[in-house]
């Protein structure tokens, strides 16, 4: 397989986009990364999309994006792993380079999500219909049962988990593309409305529309374009079951230790190697249960590592540098891509405020559902 490299960035604000349809968005986040890469021309195209039918009442969404975008004969394919749409597309157009069957390909992640559809039922889409939609639950609502079960195990309390929620606003503030740029105090995130207990308004990711896109070439072209290689370095992708009910433990995301240790396995890496990382915070215990299992503490340090700031920019580990899902805005197909994004800024020097220092390794990892689906993707840079 050759070495593939990132090579250009695009993406839109992230927010409640009332002027602009899903064809708009994803042309002006693709559009963007075309021409930041200054290539003149891609090969393919992988998009991902949890549910353009159920949101905006549009399926065929490959053919239908390569068209607006003006960029028809090409392949163009659309990639569903629910909210791990994203990170699902950007592995797909890896492979397509690293085989060699393309030089060039864009992996785009997009999602309309405040027209029309009840975002909520159309999110439940991506859980168990019967055993766990059927009954009433839906996301805030798995989440809120992992919550509770981490705090019995763990010991884990509301403070810690206000904490994240805290750190990912105070780091979106400093994203112009951050659907919510305000900082938040721990007596807001404590005292916001109760919305799956002990989950509260300001413990979940927003409602958004959105759209990223990055374009991978082979290192060889990349060097033609580019000093600042950001080689990939490592990905993977894992399942698990689709309810949380079937699973032997509530606190422990097997599709993200299991994608996790194939990705470092590939990178050649350990957790001690990753400078900063992009996690999937949905809801906040969704990142102190990630940071635990990607390896970067014992299972039950999650809540405490954020309350120590030992997540936060200047810490040992920095999380969601970008503001998070929390901060920045959650538009599903969207958001693998925008991690990618966020991992390419840091990794080339270009994220201002928010920049880490001596950020040489990063990792992006976007998750589906309750944790059925986790990709992981490692980037470098060279
Ligand atoms: N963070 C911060 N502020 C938020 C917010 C969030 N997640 N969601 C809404 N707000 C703000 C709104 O901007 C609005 O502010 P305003 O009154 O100043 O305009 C206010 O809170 C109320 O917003 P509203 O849209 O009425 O909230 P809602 O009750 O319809 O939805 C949630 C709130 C948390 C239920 C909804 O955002 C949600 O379902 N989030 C989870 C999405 C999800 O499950 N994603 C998939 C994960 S697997």
């Amino acid at each position: 397989m050759r070495d593939v490299a990132v090579i250009g960035i695009g993406m839109t604000q992230f927010g409640e986009l009332w002027g602009k349809s899903i064809k708009d968005i994803f042309v002006e986040a693709a559009s963007k990364a075309i021409k930041n890469s200054g290539v003149d021309h891609i090969d393919s195209m992988y998009v991902g999309s949890m549910s353009s039918g159920l949101f905006v009442g549009q399926e065929h969404l490959g053919a239908v994006l390569a068209d607006y975008l003006g960029q028809t004969p090409i392949p163009s394919t659309r990639v569903e792993s629910a909210c791990a749409s994203g990170g699902a597309a950007f592995r797909a157009a890896y492979f397509e380079v690293a085989s060699g069957a393309s030089d060039i390909v864009l992996a785009g992640g997009i999602e309309k999500m405040t027209d029309g559809a009840d975002a909520t039922d159309a999110l439940a889409t991506a859980a168990d219909q019967e055993y766990e939609v059927y009954q009433g639950v839906t996301f805030p609502g798995l989440y809120a049962m992992i919550a509770n079960a981490h705090m019995n195990q763990y010991g884990t309390t509301r403070e810690q988990l206000a904490a994240i929620a805290v750190k990912n606003h105070r780091n979106g503030a400093n994203n112009p593309n951050a659907q919510f740029r305000t900082p938040i105090t721990l007596e807001q995130v404590m005292n916001s409305t109760l919305v799956a207990d002990p989950l509260r308004l300001l413990d979940c990711s927003p409602v958004s529309d959105g759209g990223a896109a990055v374009i991978l070439c082979s290192m060889d072209i990349a060097k033609k374009f580019t000093d600042t290689i950001i080689k990939i370095k490592g990905t993977a992708q894992a399942s698990d079951t689709i309810a949380l009910h079937s699973r032997k433990s509530l606190t422990t995301l097997n599709s993200v230790v299991t994608a996790a240790q194939k990705a470092y396995k590939m990178a050649g890496v350990t957790p001690k190697d990753i400078n900063f990382a992009e996690v999937h915070d949905c809801f906040t215990i969704a990142e102190a249960v990630v940071y635990e299992d990607l390896g970067f503490c014992e299972k039950g340090c999650g809540g405490p590592a954020a309350q120590e700031g030992r997540t936060a920019i200047d810490g040992k580990t920095p999380l969601n540098t970008s503001g998070g899902l929390k901060s920045k805005g959650h538009p599903v197909g969207a958001t693998g891509i925008a991690q990618i994004i966020e991992l390419y800024e840091q990794l080339t020097g270009q994220a201002g405020k928010r920049q880490v220092k001596n950020a040489h390794i990063g990792l992006a990892q976007n998750m589906g559902g309750s944790g059925a689906s986790c990709v992981i993707n490692i980037l470098e840079a060279k």
